[in-house]
């Protein structure tokens, strides 16, 4: 069953958090619209920057399917998959190098976004860099190959605009679907830490910035 995002949260205010700047849209989960917008042109040629020495790739899914999301890591740790599973690694299985460095933009952006939602002192040692582009998507799943799940994850989004889904604990429950547009950050934790979540098909579009594509950054704590 899917809800539209408006019969899902209360618009009268009540769910306002940080002064106005983010929108609850749970017990643990936060939209901040725009957050990033300011600092998007560093945060695109930070991603660049990873990308020359780190590059966009089509990771195999444990059932040998290339997925449709090209990824890259930045930061100590970087999640991988192929035929092997699911796993975070602190090298990069295509040159057999530590992953890049990640940048000091993206650890400021993502412990300010995580403190404004209410969890302190957030320190990711994980950025996956997802790059869509018209037509790929991502189904829905679960973020849970990382070990302490009382540290949130910081999603920001870059680009092209695309739909996220978020749903509860379980596939099944009801959906949120819920319009993700450049420079939107999203944070969730605490009690909705493993919601299910995925992204829909992307769109055709160009965007001014990145063309016609989307980022997402997703910082996470994974050891
Ligand atoms: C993910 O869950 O890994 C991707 C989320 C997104 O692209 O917004
Ligand atoms: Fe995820």
């Amino acid at each position: 069953m899917q809800q539209d995002l408006f019969s899902l949260v209360d618009d009268s205010g009540l769910d306002a958090v940080a002064g106005g700047r983010g929108r609850r849209l749970g017990p643990g989960t936060v939209l901040f619209p725009g957050l990033a917008a300011a600092d998007a042109p560093q945060l695109v040629a930070e991603i660049n920057g990873v990308a020359a020495a780190a590059p966009f790739r089509h990771m195999q899914t444990p059932g040998g399917q290339a997925m449709s999301v090209a990824m890259s890591n930045c930061g100590p740790l970087g999640w991988v998959s192929d035929r092997a599973g699911y796993r975070y690694q602190a090298s990069d299985p295509a040159s057999g190098q530590p992953w890049p460095a990640m940048p000091a933009a993206f650890r400021q952006l993502a412990g300010a976004a995580a403190a404004l939602a209410g969890f302190a002192d957030f320190v990711p040692d994980a950025c996956l860099i997802n790059r869509y582009v018209p037509g790929a998507r991502m189904s829905l799943h679960q973020d849970r190959d990382e070990r302490d799940f009382s540290q949130p994850i910081v999603s920001v989004s870059l680009g092209l605009p695309v739909i996220f889904q978020l749903a509860g604990e379980t596939r099944s429950g009801p959906r949120l679907r819920l319009p993700l547009a450049h420079g939107d950050v999203l944070v969730w934790g605490g009690p909705d830490r493993l919601r299910f979540h995925g992204v829909q098909t992307l769109a055709a579009g160009e965007h001014p910035l990145t063309g016609a594509c989307r980022y997402n950054l997703t910082f996470r704590r994974a050891s």
